[in-house]
């Protein structure tokens, strides 16, 4: 086996196999690097520039998830101008994305949400209109929801990659980019659910699911039973969230206002 190489991550001695890249070296000794279009196991896409860190003698932040480990290097991954860097990457994820959360299905179990909190990008400099792409139903059960899509291309290297059948792709340019089938305007696949399930943004939605057909138990569905699972949990939520929200409209009754005369006192 090839000598192991020595690296420096956030001051911690590191040791990787030549050829990690650096995302996965910092994972593997506890440091998380935030990624949203690095997928361990599918081809890099380097689109997102979440993963910048700095690394000591060179010139500019880098993408630790195309960036192999190499001897002596030493990285620092959340350095003022790592933290500023990410803060601007969120703003223009944000730039046509609606601020929404507290009604979005994904709400709470958002990547970009979760990154958002953690680095913060409360304002923003856009401040033109959103541009507004309406929702699209690919199949009975698959939906895509542009505007907060962030373009991370998980789901078409799943499919095509992951499951072998190349039913998405992208089109269009800059803020016009957006995914879609490789067939027209609908999905021509078994709709095993994979590019649901990669999405960070849950932005290709399932809905409707023929119940019958998520067969349980069936090893030909057995990604399907998947979806099955999925849709009752995001239903349980969507139950809790309507309860919820009937609570805190229900009327208030006013207090009774007791006379002094007749309170009790609870020793
Ligand atoms: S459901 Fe499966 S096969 Fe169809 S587009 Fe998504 S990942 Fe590809
Ligand atoms: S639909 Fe989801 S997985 Fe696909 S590019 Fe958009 S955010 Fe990424
Ligand atoms: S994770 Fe490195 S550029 Fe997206």
């Amino acid at each position: 086996m090839a000598d192991l190489v020595n690296l420096t991550i956030n001051g911690a001695s590191v040791q990787a196999a030549p050829g990690t890249l650096l995302i996965d070296a910092a994972k593997h000794a506890g440091i998380e690097i935030p990624a949203f279009c690095y997928y361990e196991g599918y081809s890099l896409q380097a689109a997102c520039r979440m993963c910048l860190v700095e690394v000591e003698k060179m010139p500019k932040l880098q993408a630790s998830c195309t960036l192999p480990v190499s001897e002596g290097m030493v990285v620092r991954t959340e350095t003022a101008p790592v933290v500023k860097a990410r803060k601007t990457t969120l703003e223009f994820l944000l730039t046509n994305h609606p601020l929404d959360c507290p009604v979005c299905d994904k709400g709470g179990e958002c990547e970009l949400q979760d990154m958002v909190f953690r680095y913060g990008a409360g304002e923003s400099r856009f401040t033109e209109n959103k541009h507004h792409v309406d929702e699209k139903q690919w199949s009975p059960v698959v939906f895509y929801d542009g505007p907060r899509c962030i373009l991370c291309y998980r789901c078409v290297r799943v499919c095509n990659e992951g499951m072998g059948v190349g039913a998405l792709g992208i089109v269009n340019r800059g803020v016009l980019s957006e995914i879609a089938p490789s067939h027209g305007d609908h999905l021509e696949c078994d709709e095993c659910g994979m590019c649901i399930d990669i999405c960070p943004r849950g932005r290709v939605d399932q809905r409707n699911l023929p119940l019958p057909d998520a067969a349980v138990g069936d090893e030909s569905h057995g990604n399907r039973l998947h979806i099955l699972l999925r849709w009752l949990q995001d239903d349980a939520r969507r139950a809790q969230r309507q309860d919820h929200a009937r609570q805190q409209s229900r009327p208030q009754r006013p207090q009774r206002r007791v006379p002094l005369h007749q309170r009790t006192l609870r020793l």
